[in-house]
C-alpha cells in the first residue's frame, strides 16, 4: 500500500482531497427515493411499485440496458422545482465529497421530447448552481446532445437553447454509442463551436477508437468523455497526449456497463502511465453505485493507487476544467496544501 498505512488511510485521504467533477449526468444522480417523491407531486405513476424494486433493476449487461431505464426514471421530472431539487441534492453529496468545482451534463432533449420546456430545465438547474456558487462550489453546464436522434433534431435544440447560451457552457455528445459516430453531429457541433461554445462527446466507451478520431478531427473536441477504448490505438493515445487532453473516467459506471469485467482490469493506472490526463468521475452515480469518492476509493482498492497517483488524478480533475487558470492555480494549490498537512 504505497503511500498509506491502510485502505481506511488511504479512503480518508481521498475524502479529503479537493476535486473536481468533469462527467456527471444530472438526470443520473436522480436516486430512487426522489424518483418516487416526484412521482407522487406530479402525479405519474412508475412502473416499479418500490425504491428496491427500482435498484433491482438496476443490472445492465451494456450501455442500452442502463439508458432504457435512465429515460423512464427522468419521466418525473416536470417542473422547475424538479431540476433545481434534483440538482440540489447532488450538489449536496458533490460538496459532502470534497468536490470543489463540477461541470454539469443535462440531456434536454430527453425533456422536451415529454413537453416539458427548456425554461424548467435550465432554469431549475442553474438556480441550484447559483446558490452552490455562495456555498464556494463553482460550476459549468453542459448540454448533451442525444446521439441516437437525428443531427436535425440536435440542431432545433441549439436553437431552442440560445436564449440560455450565458447559462451554458459548452455542448456534448451522449446516449447509444455504437452506430452513432461523432461525425453525424458535424454541423452541429462546428455551429455550438462557432457560438464560442466548448466541445466534449463520449468516445471509446462502447464505440471504436476510430470513434474518438472523430472527436478529435472532426467535433474537435476539448476534452474526451470515457476514451477506454483510445488505448487500443497507440497513435491516438500519442495524439490525445500530444493535445494534452483530459478524459473523463468513471470507473463504477465502467464495472456497472460491462466496459470492463472487473475493476482489477481497469485501464486507469494504464492511461496514467501512458502520459494521459485521466480523472475520476461519477457518470450516473445513482445508477452505477456510487458519486466520486466511492469511484476513487473503489479504483484505488483495485489497482492499489499510491498517493502521487490519487493526487495526480486529483490535480487533474482541475487541470482538465474550463476554469480559468488563475482560478486552477488557486485549486492546484489547495490540493498541495492538503497534501502536505496529511
Ligand atoms: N454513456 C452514454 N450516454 C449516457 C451515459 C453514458 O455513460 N450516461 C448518461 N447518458
Ligand atoms: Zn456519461
Amino acid at each position: 500500500m504505497t503511500g498509506f498505512a491502510s485502505r481506511a488511510a488511504r479512503a480518508a485521504f481521498i475524502a479529503g482531497l479537493p476535486k473536481a467533477e468533469l462527467h456527471l449526468h444530472i438526470e443520473g444522480s436522480l436516486e430512487p427515493e426522489m424518483m418516487f417523491a416526484l412521482a407522487k407531486r406530479n402525479g405519474i405513476s412508475l412502473a416499479f411499485d418500490s425504491v428496491d424494486a427500482i435498484r433491482a433493476a438496476y443490472d445492465f449487461a451494456k450501455l442500452q440496458d442502463f439508458l432504457d431505464i435512465y429515460y423512464q426514471g427522468m419521466a418525473v421530472l416536470l417542473t422547475e422545482q424538479d431540476f433545481f431539487d434534483l440538482t440540489s441534492a447532488y450538489l449536496n453529496r458533490a460538496a459532502a465529497d470534497g468536490v470543489r468545482h463540477v461541470e454539469i451534463f443535462f440531456d434536454p432533449q430527453g425533456h422536451t421530447a415529454r413537453g416539458v420546456p427548456m425554461a424548467n430545465v435550465v432554469g431549475g438547474i442553474a438556480r441550484a448552481l447559483a446558490e452552490a456558487q455562495e456555498r464556494g462550489i463553482t460550476s459549468r453546464l453542459i448540454m448533451c446532445f442525444l446521439r441516437h436522434l437525428s443531427e436535425a433534431a440536435a440542431e432545433t435544440t441549439l436553437d431552442e437553447a440560445l436564449p440560455y447560451l450565458s447559462l451554458i457552457h459548452g455542448v456534448g455528445l451522449d446516449s447509444s454509442e455504437v452506430g452513432h459516430p461523432p461525425a453525424k453531429f458535424a454541423r452541429v457541433f462546428a455551429r455550438a463551436r462557432s457560438l464560442g461554445l466548448k466541445i466534449v462527446a463520449h468516445a471509446g466507451e462502447e464505440g471504436p477508437p476510430d470513434y474518438v478520431w472523430q472527436a478529435l478531427d472532426v467535433l474537435q473536441v476539448d476534452r474526451i468523455d470515457h476514451g477506454n477504448r483510445a488505448l487500443e490505438d497507440d497513435a491516438l493515445v500519442q495524439r490525445i497526449v500530444s493535445d494534452g487532453l483530459t478524459l473523463t473516467v468513471c470507473p463504477l459506471s465502467n464495472l456497472k456497463l460491462c466496459v470492463v469485467n472487473d475493476l482489477a482490469g481497469h485501464p486507469l493506472r494504464r492511461m496514467l502511465q501512458a502520459g494521459l490526463k485521466a480523472t475520476v468521475n461519477s457518470d450516473d452515480p445513482a445508477y452505477f453505485g456510487g458519486y466520486v469518492n466511492a469511484n476513487f476509493v473503489a479504483v484505488a482498492d483495485a489497482l492499489d493507487l499510491t498517493r502521487d497517483e490519487i493526487i495526480m488524478l486529483a490535480r487533474n480533475s482541475f487541470i482538465g476544467s474550463f476554469l480559468p487558470l488563475a482560478e486552477q492555480a488557486a485549486h492546484l494549490g489547495a490540493i498541495d496544501s492538503f497534501a502536505a498537512t496529511y
